[in-house]
């Protein structure tokens, strides 16, 4: 496991033991920062070498974008398929990119990269599968309230922070995670602005990434990253235009039997998905549904769930649970580990 030490990591770890994941041996991997660091349950933090790094089935990374860019390839020459977390192999046509519930046989096709999709469009694809397959998705308008793990560590730690100094009338450090204070604040900036782009690029993966998991690239989207003061748990509200017509009733009914998603929709009893609720749960939590008074053929809902869980965690370990019950660790003609 590569990035063992971060939030990730230690949920993707404790994963494997809480779900008996059929693991001979699981080697931690981290930075330099780390190495010699014992982990709960007494793993010893190991550096990422060319030897360390031979002999694994499996090698499951969260380590951000550049150690996978580097490290994936070559675990994959060591004979190991990689489960990778961070964005960088997500939208190369090769690679997979795979949701457990949504879309498991795309694991079929891999050359040893699995992409497991960003925290914001896994949620949502979970719960929209349903109504694609039902009614044909045309177009979807997209606003997200996303917690600052989603982030990484430091970032809870800066919201933290700041809010214990304003809370107690202290200045605050200047933000380091993001342009601006978070705390007590909502910004319209979740990811970062590449040079000229007007969207972030967390926009970006919500649109290119639904396409590619859900198959549709004529699926017309916009989307708008904003991220909010909450430690965990990702909240979106989605606008659902279908090619058919599509009963609130009927999308409870579908989204109530599809797996991976719970239905909360009371609102006049004021039960409806929440962060704080959906925080350490597997499931996608849907809520709000209701006919679009602008549309005849779209839905508004609301779609809450751990973006540290099934946002990222918990699907890469149902991944390998899947690559494994399905015997596809090991791709035809790759070399596997001894
Ligand atoms: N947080 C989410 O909601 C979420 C959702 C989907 C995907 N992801 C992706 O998952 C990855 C990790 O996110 P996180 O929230 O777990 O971050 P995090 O808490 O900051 O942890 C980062 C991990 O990467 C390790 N690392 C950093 N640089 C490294 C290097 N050069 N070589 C080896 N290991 C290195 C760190 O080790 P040290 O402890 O030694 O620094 C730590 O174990 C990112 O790619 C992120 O985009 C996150």
């Amino acid at each position: 496991m590569v990035g063992a030490t971060g939030q990730v990591g230690t949920l993707m770890l404790e994963l494997l033991r809480e779900r008996g994941f059929p693991a001979r041996e699981i080697v931690p991997f981290a930075s330099a920062r780390s190495v010699g660091r014992t982990l709960d349950g007494g793993l010893v933090v190991q550096g990422l070498d060319d030897e360390s790094i031979q002999g694994f089935d499996l090698a499951l990374f969260s380590a951000g974008s550049s150690t996978s860019g580097k490290w994936a390839p070559k675990f994959v020459q060591a004979g190991a398929t990689v489960i990778d977390n961070s964005s960088h192999w997500r939208m190369q046509d090769d690679v997979p990119l795979v949701v457990s519930e949504v879309n498991p046989d795309a694991l079929d096709a891999h050359n040893g990269i699995i992409a497991n999709p960003n925290c914001s469009t896994m949620q949502m694809v979970v719960a929209l599968k349903p109504i694609h397959d039902a009614a044909g998705i045309e177009r979807l308008v997209i606003s997200t309230y996303q917690a600052v793990s989603g982030t990484g560590k430091a970032a809870v730690d800066e919201l933290l922070g700041q809010s214990h100094a304003l809370l107690h009338e202290r200045e605050i450090e200047p933000p380091d995670s993001y342009a601006h204070q978070i705390a007590f604040n909502a910004l319209p900036h979740a990811g970062t602005f590449a040079a000229g782009e007007d969207h972030t690029d967390e926009e970006l993966k919500l649109i290119n990434e639904t396409r590619k998991i859900l198959d549709d690239p004529a699926i017309r989207i916009s989307a708008t990253c904003v991220r909010v003061p909450v430690v965990n748990g990702h909240s979106e509200a989605v606008n659902v235009q279908t090619r058919d017509e599509l009963s609130p009733e009927r999308a409870r009914e579908l989204l109530a039997a599809a797996p991976g998603v719970s239905v909360i929709d009371d609102p006049g009893a004021a039960l409806y998905p929440l962060a704080i609720d959906a925080t350490g749960k597997d499931d996608v939590f849907v809520g709000r549904i209701r006919r679009d008074p602008g549309h005849e053929r779209a839905l508004d809902m609301w779609i809450v769930a751990d973006n540290l869980r099934k946002g990222a965690a918990t699907n890469a370990v149902q991944l390998a649970e899947l690559l494994h019950e399905r015997g596809l660790v090991h791709p035809q003609g790759a070399p596997s580990a001894t």
